[in-house]
Formats: C-alpha cells, sequence, structure tokens
C-alpha cells in the first residue's frame, strides 16, 4: 500500500519536475533524487508536495480497492515519542505496520498512563513486553481501544492477566504468547472471542487449573501450548479444525479420557503429553487423524500399550514416543509385534523395565502368548 502510494507520487513529481529532468546535468539529478526523498519524509512543509500528496490519495480513494490504512498521516504516524517512553513505536513498512515494545516499563501504573497518549492510529501490529520484572498485573482495560495482532509477553513476572485486559483484541489477535512467566490466572471464558487466534502459548506458567473447554470452537487456531504449568487439564479439546500441534506437556494428566482429544483437524502432526503422570489412555482418547501424527509420550507412568488403543493410532501411520515409562513389555505387547510390524511405528528409544529396548525383543518371546 505505501509503496503505490510512494510511486504514485514518485510519478507526479515526475511529471511537474519534467523540465528540471531534461537537463542531463548530474547535479540537476541530484537535486531531483533529493527532493524525492524530500516529499517522502516531509510533505506538510512544502505546499507544492503537500498538493501532490493530497493529489495522490485522492487517486487512491478514487481508486476504490484501496482504503490506505495510514492515509493522510506522516510517515511514521506513531504516537509523540516522549508521550510513550519507555516504550518505542516502530513502523515497519514493508508490511506498513506499526509495533509498539513496551519491554523496558517500569510499573502498571505507567503502562495505563502510556495508553491515554494520542494514538492517531489504533491497528497496531505488534505488542511486546519482554524479559521484564515490573509488570505483575496486566489490568482491565489497559490498551485503551489500541488493537494488536500479535501479542509477545515472554519471560516476565506476569501473575494476573485480569479480565478484557486484552479486550481491545479480541477481533485482531492472530498470536498470543505468553511464554515464561508466573501467571496464576488468565481470562479463559474470553478466549474463544478471539475470533482469528491461530497461534495462543501459556506454557511455562503457574496455573492451577485448565479448562480446555474454553478453547473450544477456535476455528483459526492451528497452535496450543499450555504445557509446564504443573496444572490439572479438564475438559476436552474439540471442535479445533485447523489445530496443527497441541502441547500439554508437564502437567498434571493420569488418565487420557474419551473424547479427550477430538479437534475435527485433519492437519493434526504433533500431540505432545510428555512429562505428565500418565497411567492409561482410554479407547477414543484421541480421534484418528490420518497420516504422520507424532503422539509423545515420553516420561509417563504407562505400564503396557494396550492393544485397544494403540492399534487403531499405529496403524493410521502415527509415531509413538513411549521412552521412560514403565513398560512391562509382556503378552501385552504382542500385537506390536505381529505381521504388521507396527513396532516400527514405536520410536527406537523406548525401554522395558529391565533396561531393555523394545525394539531388540525377539518376537519369538511372543510365540505363546
Ligand atoms: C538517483 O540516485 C540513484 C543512486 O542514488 C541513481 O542511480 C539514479 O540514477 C538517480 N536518478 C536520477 C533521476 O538522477
Ligand atoms: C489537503 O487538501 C485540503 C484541501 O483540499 C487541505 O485542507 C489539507 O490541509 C491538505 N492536506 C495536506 C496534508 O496537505
Ligand atoms: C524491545 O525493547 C527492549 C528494551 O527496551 C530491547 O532490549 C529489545 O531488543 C526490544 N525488542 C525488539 C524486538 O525490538
Ligand atoms: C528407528 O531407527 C530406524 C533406523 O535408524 C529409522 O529408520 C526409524 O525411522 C526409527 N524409528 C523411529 C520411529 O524413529
Amino acid at each position: 500500500m505505501k509503496s503505490l502510494i510512494i510511486t504514485l507520487l514518485y510519478s507526479v513529481v515526475a511529471c511537474e519536475s519534467g523540465p528540471i529532468n531534461d537537463h542531463q546535468n548530474p547535479m540537476t539529478s541530484d537535486v531531483y533524487n533529493q527532493s524525492k526523498v524530500h516529499v517522502m519524509q516531509d510533505t506538510h512543509q512544502d505546499p507544492t508536495h503537500r498538493d501532490v500528496y493530497n493529489q495522490s490519495k485522492v487517486h487512491m480513494l478514487h481508486d476504490g480497492r484501496h482504503q490506505p490504512e495510514y492515509y493522510g498521516y506522516d510517515s511514521p504516524p506513531c504516537p509523540d515519542a516522549e508521550d510513550i517512553a519507555p516504550c518505542v513505536c516502530t513502523y515497519d513498512s514493508g508490511v506498513n505496520a506499526m509495533n509498539l515494545n513496551c519491554s523496558a516499563v517500569e510499573s502498571q501504573e505507567q503502562l495505563k498512563q502510556i495508553f491515554k497518549a494520542d494514538f492517531q492510529i489504533k491497528n497496531f501490529r505488534e505488542f511486546r513486553i519482554q524479559e521484564n520484572n515490573n509488570i505483575k498485573v496486566l489490568e482491565s482495560g489497559v490498551f485503551n481501544g489500541i488493537s494488536f495482532e500479535i501479542i509477545y509477553m515472554n519471560n516476565n513476572n506476569l501473575e494476573v492477566i485480569e479480565l478484557q485486559a486484552l479486550n481491545s483484541c479480541y477481533e485482531t489477535a492472530t498470536k498470543i504468547d505468553l511464554y515464561g512467566n508466573k501467571i496464576t490466572s488468565f481470562p479463559f471464558d474470553e478466549v474463544s472471542l478471539f475470533s482469528k487466534l491461530s497461534y495462543f502459548a501459556m506454557n511455562s506458567n503457574s496455573l492451577s487449573v485448565i479448562p480446555a473447554d474454553a478453547f473450544h470452537g477456535l476455528t483459526a487456531l492451528e497452535d496450543l501450548h499450555i504445557g509446564d504449568n504443573h496444572a490439572d487439564i479438564v475438559g476436552t479439546f474439540q471442535d479445533l479444525p485447523n489445530l496443527r500441534k497441541i502441547t500439554l506437556y508437564f502437567n498434571t494428566l493420569t488418565t487420557i479420557p474419551a473424547r479427550f482429544i477430538q479437534t475435527g483437524s485433519s492437519d493434526l502432526w504433533y500431540i505432545g503429553l510428555d512429562g505428565n503422570n500418565i497411567v492409561s489412555v482410554e479407547f477414543g482418547a484421541i480421534a484418528i487423524v490420518d497420516g504422520g501424527l507424532v503422539i509423545d509420550m515420553t516420561g509417563n507412568s504407562l505400564s503396557t500399550l494396550e492393544e485397544a488403543t494403540w492399534r487403531s493410532y499405529l496403524e493410521a501411520g502415527w509415531v509413538l514416543y513411549a521412552e521412560h515409562n514403565p513398560l512391562v513389555c509382556g503378552c501385552d505387547i504382542a500385537w506390536l509385534f505381529g505381521e504388521e510390524r507396527l513396532l516400527e511405528q514405536v520410536d527406537n528409544f523406548t525401554k522395558c523395565t529391565d533396561g531393555e529396548y523394545l525394539h531388540d525383543l525377539d518376537p519369538k518371546i511372543f510365540d505363546n502368548c
């Protein structure tokens, strides 16, 4: 969009400056080149250029196809730097987007005050607070109507995300990354309102309960990361038709109940259940998806791989990671050594409790099962 405006600008200036350009004089050419730079950076100070700029805008609007988001503003259309310090606003002309980095913010009060500044443009692309020890609570309404598409708040000391703290982003947020805080409280009831959300990460936080149902119906969601909270995951993950990857590692799952993961997505390729305390996976716990899905059960408490549950997954082409489980390796796993060689879809490092690799077992020992 921006480059289109500039191109138009160039062509209008080129017409008006035609006579100058006719001189094949390197000095004049330099002046011409400079004037273009001047037009780009400082349109409002030169009446001639202002008109040119206005003309190009009119042209854009009559064009019908384009509604330039930053129409009428000097670029970059950031708020005054001193009004938002220590946040830093940057304008990325490549993608015609504005970003706000508030990593140096000193207090919740200051952050709230900053969003009371005069923001001519209310739709930003990125918001960032990273490696910050000063913010513990993200307060309700803190963004004061400013919206973001991508929110990075990582490796801070955030403990509470208040109700409606992110309400200005319901319709804009595609990525919310809250990895690596100390969050104990998050408004899960609002998650389904983020209609474009494709990436949600809340791993390595301090939640005690994760309500899986909160994610139902997020049709754009592709990545869901809520591992390492040592939390009870209650409910089920359903109706997530574009989900590709779900990681639930280091939580407190003990049994995976029927219908636990029924996303309806045919793109699902990774389910991370590692580092829980899983003793059993019920039949029908995870809807079958055809293809090379990887299911990671590393570091759980499985003493067997029940045929009723696992045969259909391996037959569908799934790869099972089962290292660091107390597998007994009796007749109950003989099915893995049958003609279909389903064992080949179990990783090479899984051992029985006696220390022997599953892949090293002699299939003959199951002949009498
Ligand atoms: C403008 O400057 C560039 C290099 O800075 C040069 O290649 C180009 O020929 C110049 N254009 C005109 C019209 O003088
Ligand atoms: C554009 O033109 C209008 C009148 O046509 C004028 O009021 C306005 O100040 C101009 N804007 C700029 C940025 O020059
Ligand atoms: C954001 O700001 C912090 C400090 O203010 C800086 O260290 C960091 O590199 C910035 N991040 C980006 C992506 O610009
Ligand atoms: C096990 O090792 C073999 C040989 O290196 C390899 O082809 C196969 O892909 C491995 N299996 C898994 C499930 O990683």
